[in-house]
């Protein structure tokens, strides 16, 4: 692993701290009614050379999927990318595009929101020892995460039980520890049937915020604009991890035994930064006199009310009323360990990587933000 002794061997201990009861190993689960008599482990893979072991990416077009599978494809891994014929924000990448993309792996095409789809597309040419789910839905809207980040989800995992996949490795997100969104009901969801199967081995990873979703007033900043947050900037705090040490984090869970049938929150280096941290280091960065707007967070209080009031009526407004309230979460809620007593705890948030903030408002202020779309839904992206 990457991870330095102290940053995963000290997350470990605090991830292990922070999960408790929720990280069960799969013995116990398997008492709890996982369905098939054989549970399969990517223990099972230790004397397997990276090359023999055959690894499924669903959700591999998304941001964080395609970093995940180039890393898959760098350790060796025999990796297979099952995508949709038209995929990436908008559907603007089509099957040649989504090849390229991935030149040293397969790519598959299909719709994970149909079983047969996958077992006839996917899985084809036989098993997998592995999948990796990067699914997520595009908008966070109230159908889609329900289609998506657990229907979906539960499809893929369905076929890789059935054809005796030994592990299972999620992309979750760490605000599903404070649910109140429904894409993070979906995914809980998913992640206790995960959890249950008992079948089959599983890291949950919950990551912090990622850069992307960060770096969304880097250029305005740079025009002179100011830099916008809610309330005193300090409402919330994050330990942002780049998506190449993300990708990293999960790849490691195929192989390294402590993050087996475990649930990981995880960030990167450093400490947790609030906006107004985040802000005062763009400003320093870019050598600018320091320029902040504060919006009071009732201003959105009262944009969810009159949004819920017309979803009330107009059925079509509902993920409308959904995104306010998405906007809403991410202004107010830390994206850091809750600790027993249902604090935000910055030391409770396992760290790793060496990807750092910094790094990456600088590069974007000198290449931009190409390559950086935050999709459908940039409200939570
Ligand atoms: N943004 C943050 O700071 C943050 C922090 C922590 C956790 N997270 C979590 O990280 C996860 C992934 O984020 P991301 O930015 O990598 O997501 P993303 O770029 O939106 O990627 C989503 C993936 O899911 C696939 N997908 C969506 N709808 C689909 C459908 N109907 N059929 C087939 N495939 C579909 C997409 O395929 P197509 O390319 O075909 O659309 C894409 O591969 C999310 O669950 C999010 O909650 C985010």
């Amino acid at each position: 692993m990457r991870a330095t002794a102290g940053a995963l061997g000290g997350a470990r201990a605090r991830c292990e701290r922070a999960i408790g009861a929720r990280s069960v190993t799969k013995t116990r689960s398997a008492r709890r009614g996982g369905r098939a008599t054989r549970a399969a482990s990517a223990a099972e893979l230790a004397s397997e050379e990276n090359k023999d072991v055959k690894v499924l990416v669903v959700g591999a077009t998304g941001y964080i999927g395609k970093y995940v599978t180039r890393e898959l494809c760098a350790r060796g891994y025999d990796v297979t990318a099952f995508t949709r014929e038209k995929s990436g924000i908008g559907g603007k990448t089509n099957a040649t595009d989504a090849k390229a993309l991935f030149p040293d792996a397969k790519v598959k095409f299909g719709d994970v929101g149909s079983k047969e789809s996958i077992e006839t597309k996917a899985f084809d040419e036989g098993a997998y020892d592995v999948v990796v789910s990067c699914l997520a839905s595009r908008t966070g809207g109230v159908k889609d995460s329900w289609d998506i980040d657990y229907r979906a989800t539960k499809n893929v995992l369905d076929v890789a039980r059935e054809r005796g996949s030994k592990h299972f490795v999620l992309l979750s997100a760490i605000c599903v520890q404070k649910p109140t969104l429904t894409f993070q009901k979906a995914k809980l969801k998913f992640e206790a049937e995960l959890q249950a199967a008992g079948d089959i081995s599983y890291t949950i990873v919950r990551p912090t915020a990622f850069f992307k979703s960060l770096a969304g007033q880097v250029e305005v900043v740079q025009k002179g604009g100011p830099y916008v947050m809610f309330g005193d900037g300090q409402l919330a705090s994050c330990k942002p991890i780049s998506e190449s040490d993300l990708a990293k984090f999960m790849a490691d869970s195929i192989r390294e035994p402590e993050m087996l049938n475990k649930v990981l929150p995880i960030g990167g280096p450093g400490e947790a930064m609030s906006a107004l941290q985040q802000g005062t280091m763009l400003f320093e960065l870019l050598e600018m006199e320091p320029k902040f707007i504060k919006v009071p967070i009732e201003v959105m209080d009262v944009a969810i009310k009159v949004l819920d009031v017309f979803a009330g009526f107009f059925s079509n407004m509902k993920d409308a009323a959904e995104f306010g309230k998405i906007g809403r979460y991410y202004a107010a809620e830390s994206m850091l360990v809750m600790n027993d007593d249902g604090k935000y705890d910055a030391a409770a948030t396992p760290s790793y990587g060496s990807d750092t903030l910094k790094e990456f408002f600088d590069k974007v202020s000198k290449e931009g933000l190409a390559g950086q779309e935050l999709g459908d839904q940039a409200v939570f992206k």
